[in-house]
């Protein structure tokens, strides 16, 4: 390939057309709009909205967060005004957005099945610009729904025959760190279009002094560099478990961690936790990765998919 010659970036996400690679992980990208006073967002390949539920949520006391070396902990519990609200208040942006050619995926959360398909189906009804919804079966922070439902393959699968009969739109499901292979071969099954893996690891922080946990909770989600490796990993897994293309999330901060998700079989990656304290991460990883593209001499990031050799 020339050096002058850009490589193609496209790909395609379960029917989800990126004009790049690079997504945002749901939950710490906002709606989008709060990221235009440091880039044009409309350069991502896409974004992933914070979960939302039919109904609103509270999510869970104070302290929620907490810093660990590499990374962070959070118990948000998924907050959230519920899914009428988020679109009176967000609709017009997000739709403007999907005009400007950045896909929009939208995200579902439920206490139980019944509760996905409710979200599901105000999102199909009121979210005309969302080019996928994706499914949030592996949050660790709440007691009913989440990874709750989502840590079985027959869970999972449930909820996925649940709501494809009430969107005829692309549905990712977002996974947890656990039984990654079984999970993956099991929503493929199921009627998924694309995985997303992967959300928190449940782990824990103690205050020594006060014999406390530093959040409200006994246990949060870990997120951050420390989790990269072990979510490249298990990319790596579900990506020899299934034909579904895949969505690699965790502890991105520039482009090669990026690369690595591609190369590990990822058609596409979400930027997460380096939003919060780089805003513009996501656009850079973007950039970097064209580059990566190019230095690697080929014309396509879609022929760099899986192409990892040990
Ligand atoms: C503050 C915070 C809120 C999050 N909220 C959600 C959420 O609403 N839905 C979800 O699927 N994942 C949520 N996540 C998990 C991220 O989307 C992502 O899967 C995880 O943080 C790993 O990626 P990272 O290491 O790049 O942050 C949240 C993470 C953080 C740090």
């Amino acid at each position: 390939m020339s050096s002058a010659k850009k490589p193609r970036m496209t790909v395609d996400l379960g029917g989800i057309r990126m004009r790049n690679p690079v997504n945002t992980a749901s939950g710490t990208f906002g709606f989008g709009s709060e990221f235009e006073g440091f880039f044009d967002v409309a350069k991502l390949g896409a974004i992933t909205c914070k979960g939302c539920s039919a109904k609103p949520w509270d999510g869970n006391p104070a302290p929620r967060l907490f810093e660990t070396p590499s990374g962070m902990m959070n118990s948000v519990g998924l907050q959230n005004p519920g899914i009428p609200a988020m679109l009176a208040q967000s609709g017009a942006y997000l739709s403007g957005l999907a005009a400007r050619g950045c896909a929009v995926i939208v995200q579902a959360a439920g206490h139980s099945v019944e509760e996905y398909v409710s979200a599901v189906e105000l999102y199909e009804e009121h979210a005309p610009f969302a080019a996928g919804i994706e499914l949030n079966i592996s949050c660790p922070n709440i007691a009913c729904g989440g990874a709750a439902i989502g840590s079985t393959p027959e869970g999972a699968a449930k909820v996925v025959r649940a709501v494809r009969p009430h969107t005829q739109r692309p549905l990712v499901v977002k996974m947890g760190p656990v039984r990654v292979q079984e999970i993956a071969h099991a929503l493929e099954d199921a009627g998924a279009d694309a995985l997303s893996l992967i959300n928190t690891i449940p782990a824990m922080a103690i205050d020594v002094s006060s014999r406390r946990s530093r959040l409200s909770r006994p246990t949060a989600g870990l997120s951050g560099p420390a989790i990269h490796p072990i979510a490249v990993r298990m990319v790596w897994e579900a990506h020899s478990a299934c034909s579904l293309p895949l969505c690699g999330i965790g502890g991105i901060q520039s482009g090669a961690d990026a690369a690595e998700f591609i190369l590990a079989g990822a058609t596409a990656v979400s930027v997460g936790t380096a939003n919060l304290y780089d805003p513009s991460c996501a656009v850079r990883v973007a950039r970097e990765l064209e580059s990566w593209v190019a230095e690697q001499g080929a014309d396509d990031i879609n022929d760099l998919i899986g192409a990892f050799t040990c």
